[in-house]
């Protein structure tokens, strides 16, 4: 599949005569107006009153809405220059013994496990690797030596990838949003990240059903931390008393291997519960807990969570515990994160509540995607779905990443404490 190269100058540039046609491209440029209210901070009507030319903006307001939107503020004021914000992350000095390192890493494992990977595939998927790890190292200011599991993990991935096109889709997207420039919303490179979306949820599936997600699921094992019960039954308290009924259909979201699902099974008999999840392997490792009946039969699906395998207003809270962040947030584009909200809003009954678990952080990692939120980010997501924010809660979990207490874990997996957020949101009645 040959895709048109990405053409950088054709977002440069937005002379727009009026400020009322720029707010109405920075609306656009959010998901519109209500989004653009709420990035801002500026009231919904107050907003209109700009947009029709009834009020005019101070300049702190302007500066704003231009952030909100992405766009440059000298635009925004005259319409004159570039109309994006200047693009000031330049590409990552070159690191040859990064490259050295992940191509004999990749190679060693590839011999290990022998997986089927074309040559030329195999040196494109270094060259993104490569990419990926040298952008995670700018934006967060880590060095990475890549280490065993995150290679086998991004194998799991790449694996998927059948061409050398779809490796180069991910290139692309990366290079795209992070140097070029691009904003999503604007983009004619629409397609491309049409495809970058449905390749990195193929991809995902490829790894949890990988023998690096085996490992992944295993070491996480059944068993949730002391905190991390704590924490799920002041979750469930809470939506009990803001749903405001004794028996809730709790839906859990990439449910992984079902741990959550059956701990409130067994604890919480006034839930019914469901589960969502991408990965084969993981959805046997949910069966298995049916058959020794610590699940109800048949309770997880297969599917991906942009498209949800249920009819209109089915459950009174959805739960996505660390797994929303596998979907990009293209705001504006109605793709990944986006498209999972429409369906969330669609499946959720009026005055159902959304639980979601994110990992914070002002940045995209792009290997297998871990997308981080900020409190921002996920206000604006929620707000421009008609959810109302109940609160968004930061922890800097001392379960760590799998909300396990094993402490056979090695390091290089365990890696650090997640810092994330909890937002509770409402759907209205
Ligand atoms: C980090 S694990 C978390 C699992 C579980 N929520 C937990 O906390 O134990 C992420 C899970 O999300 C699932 N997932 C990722 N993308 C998905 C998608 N598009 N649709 C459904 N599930 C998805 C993965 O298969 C994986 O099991």
């Amino acid at each position: 599949m040959d895709l048109p190269p990405p053409d950088p100058t054709a977002f440069t540039y937005r002379p727009l005569g009026t400020l009322a046609d720029r707010l109405a491209a920075c609306a656009d440029a959010v998901g519109g107006k209500r989004a653009l209210a709420a990035a801002s901070g500026i009231s919904e009507a107050q907003l209109y009153r700009y947009m029709d030319g009834d009020a005019a903006p101070p300049i702190d307001r302007l500066n704003d809405i231009a952030a909100a939107a992405q766009v440059d503020n000298g635009w925004l004021l005259t319409g004159r220059g570039a109309w994006q914000m200047a693009v000031d992350r330049p590409m990552p000095t070159f690191r040859p013994d990064l490259l050295v390192a992940l191509h004999d890493g990749l190679h060693d494992l590839l011999v290990e496990y022998d997986r089927p990977f074309p040559p030329k595939v195999k040196a494109r998927a270094v060259t993104y690797l490569y990419e990926a790890f040298r952008h995670i190292e700018a934006t967060t200011g880590e060095i990475i030596s890549p280490d065993k599991f995150q290679l086998l993990k991004t194998l799991g991935f790449l694996a998927e990838m059948r061409t050398e096109a779809e490796v180069d889709v991910l290139r692309q997207a990366l290079h795209a949003l992070e140097y070029k420039g691009l904003t999503p919303h604007y983009a004619p490179h629409q397609q491309l990240l049409t495809l970058w979306c449905n390749l990195l949820v193929r991809g995902m599936r490829g790894y949890y059903n990988s023998y690096a997600g085996q490992l992944y699921f295993e070491r996480m094992g059944q068993k949730l931390s002391a905190d991390a019960i704590v924490e799920l039954h002041g979750l469930v308290t809470e939506t009990l008393k803001v749903v405001g009924k004794t028996n809730l259909d709790w839906l859990d979201l990439g449910c992984g291997n079902g741990r959550h699902l059956a701990h409130l099974h067994k604890h919480m008999p006034n839930l019914r519960v469901r589960g969502l999840e991408l990965s084969d392997h993981a959805v046997a490792l949910c069966q298995d807990l049916g058959k020794a009946n610590k699940l109800p039969a048949d309770c997880v699906v297969q599917g991906d969570m942009r498209q949800l395998p249920f009819p209109d207003a089915q459950f009174d809270v959805v739960f996505a515990r660390l797994s929303l962040h596998s979907l990009p947030y293209l705001p504006g584009t109605g793709l990944g994160v986006e498209a999972v909200m429409e369906e969330i809003q669609r499946v959720l009954r009026p005055g159902g509540m959304l639980v979601l678990v994110v990992p914070e952080g002002e940045y995209r990692k792009y290997i297998v995607l871990d997308e981080c939120f900020t409190t921002h980010s996920l206000t604006s997501i929620t707000s421009a779905h008609d959810f109302q924010n109940i609160r968004i809660l930061e922890s800097n979990a001392q379960h760590g990443h799998f909300g396990t207490n094993a402490q056979n874990i090695p390091a290089t997996i365990r890696r650090g404490q997640l810092a994330s957020l909890t937002g509770l949101f409402r759907k209205p009645h």
